[in-house]
């Protein structure tokens, strides 16, 4: 005897991409820049696919989409610093979400690897390429990270059904 599948289940198909997305969208993450340098200037990117992953040895995770743009310049990158967003950088996610090089003209400093960084977040993980994995339409960078920073500054910018938004404490 076959169960009824119910309304609210489906088997992920190429026709049924905005349900996954959809369904994916109920995890409420927080939000990252991941930043780089390029021999065009600072690439940059706004991420929430972020994962610590290893406390020993230090690593962390993110995905890149390979039909981004800017997915050569983090492929090939191999160092480079993800920052986790306060929220009040709202403004800051759009923009980098919008411009691979909207951090052109900013004036950033450089770490001791050269790689671009941003001044305010609520973290950041300096970072080396450890692997890239094939994870279909988007790759996963593991990272070893080579220095982490915290400034303590409060409540994190959080992304939830495809909008920004700020934790409500419960
Ligand atoms: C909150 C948020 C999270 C995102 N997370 C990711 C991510 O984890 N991986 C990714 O490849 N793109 C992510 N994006 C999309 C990129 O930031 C960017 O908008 C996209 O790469 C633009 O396409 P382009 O690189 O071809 O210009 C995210 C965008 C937003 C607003």
């Amino acid at each position: 005897m076959t169960r009824p599948v119910p309304a609210n289940v489906f088997a992920p198909t190429p026709e049924n991409t905005r349900q996954l997305r959809d369904a994916f969208g109920q995890f409420a993450t927080g939000v990252t820049i991941v930043t780089a340098r390029t021999a065009d200037g600072p690439v940059a990117i706004t991420a929430n696919s972020f994962s610590s992953v290893s406390l020993e040895p230090p690593m962390v995770l993110w995905c890149p989409d390979k039909a981004s743009k800017r997915y050569g310049a983090f492929a090939d990158a191999k160092h480079y610093a993800i920052h986790v967003l306060g929220a009040g950088q709202s403004d800051l996610c759009w923009h980098v979400a919008g411009d691979g090089f909207a951090l052109r003209d900013i004036g950033l400093d450089h770490n001791l690897e050269g790689v671009p960084v941003l001044p305010d977040c609520l973290a950041r993980f300096e970072c080396e390429q450890a692997n890239i994995y094939d994870g279909g339409d988007h790759a996963i960078i593991l990272g070893r990270v080579l220095r982490a920073s915290l400034s303590g500054k409060g409540d994190p910018l959080t992304f939830y059904e495809g909008k920004v938004s700020q934790v409500t404490p419960i």
